[in-house]
């Protein structure tokens, strides 16, 4: 059956050594500490990725990965980073979508199924985000919004090439806001998101598909989300900076 996951996104925070001790918390924590997560992702700044790799080592459960790859392979890209160069220093996953690639840097669902395509080509799991924003849910748009987000950013994908995709569903209501979706309203989402992919697949590969929720997910609020039939773990914000927090919350699954 599909993985739980738990997956750190430290967005634009923490210096090169700030992030190597949290990580290195993180690590001893979770290898001492029992918990039904499968896998644990921490998705640091470009800078750190190399030395959380080497750390990681010998640790199975602690996968990296990257915030952002852009969608072409190699080239004249002044300040951007490619899926192959993620991939070469040993990070596995890449988160893409974020709502905040979306809002700042402009991220359409058409580049970001480029985005998919590249960094699937190079052997990366994207972690892909979509969600609603808070005027878009109080229009009762929030359905339309995430089936016209995986339609155009994943559904061109093959059935095996969706295999290898990991789902984020962050309402962008609830990012960094301290406002949690219900376990309701995730639950609602998350069913409705699988009941998509067997529409367009079938039902194996929804019952395969891991879709975390993030936005606001905290010790005190994961164990309710994470007991929902449809929700597969978390894409952590704020509570992936501080190493008890982040680890009760891979803790949350039992
Ligand atoms: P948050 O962020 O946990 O701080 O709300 C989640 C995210 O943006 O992935």
């Amino acid at each position: 059956m599909r993985k739980k996951i738990v997956a750190g996104n430290w967005k634009m925070n923490l210096d090169y050594n700030e992030g190597l001790s949290l990580f290195s918390e993180v690590v001893n924590m979770v290898k001492d500490e029992a918990t039904g997560t499968q896998e644990v992702v921490v998705c640091s700044p470009f800078i750190h990725l190399h030395s959380l790799v080497q750390l990681a080592k010998g640790s199975a459960k602690v996968s990296i990965g990257a915030q952002n790859a852009h969608q072409a392979e190699s080239g004249a890209y002044t300040g951007e980073v490619s899926a192959r160069q993620i991939k070469s220093v040993g990070a596995t996953y890449v988160i893409l979508g974020h709502s905040e690639r979306r809002q700042y840097f402009g991220e359409s669902n058409e580049l970001l199924a480029k985005k998919t395509d590249t960094a699937l080509a190079n052997d990366l799991k994207p972690i892909f985000c979509i969600g609603e924003t808070l005027q878009e849910r109080e229009a009762n748009q929030h359905f339309d919004i995430i089936k016209s987000q995986l339609t155009e950013g994943v559904f061109h994908l093959d059935a095996t090439q969706f295999a290898r995709l990991v789902l984020a569903y962050e309402p962008i209501w609830a990012i960094g806001t301290g406002v949690t979706a219900s376990s309701d309203q995730a639950q609602e989402i998350h069913a409705f998101i699988r009941k998509e992919i067997a529409t367009k697949y079938d039902q194996s590969v929804a019952d395969a598909t891991t879709i975390l929720y993030g936005g606001s997910c905290i010790p005190k609020n994961a164990s309710e989300l994470f007991a929902c039939a449809d929700i597969d773990g978390g894409l952590i914000g704020g509570a992936s900076l501080k190493s008890r927090d982040f680890t009760d919350i891979v803790k949350a699954f039992n």
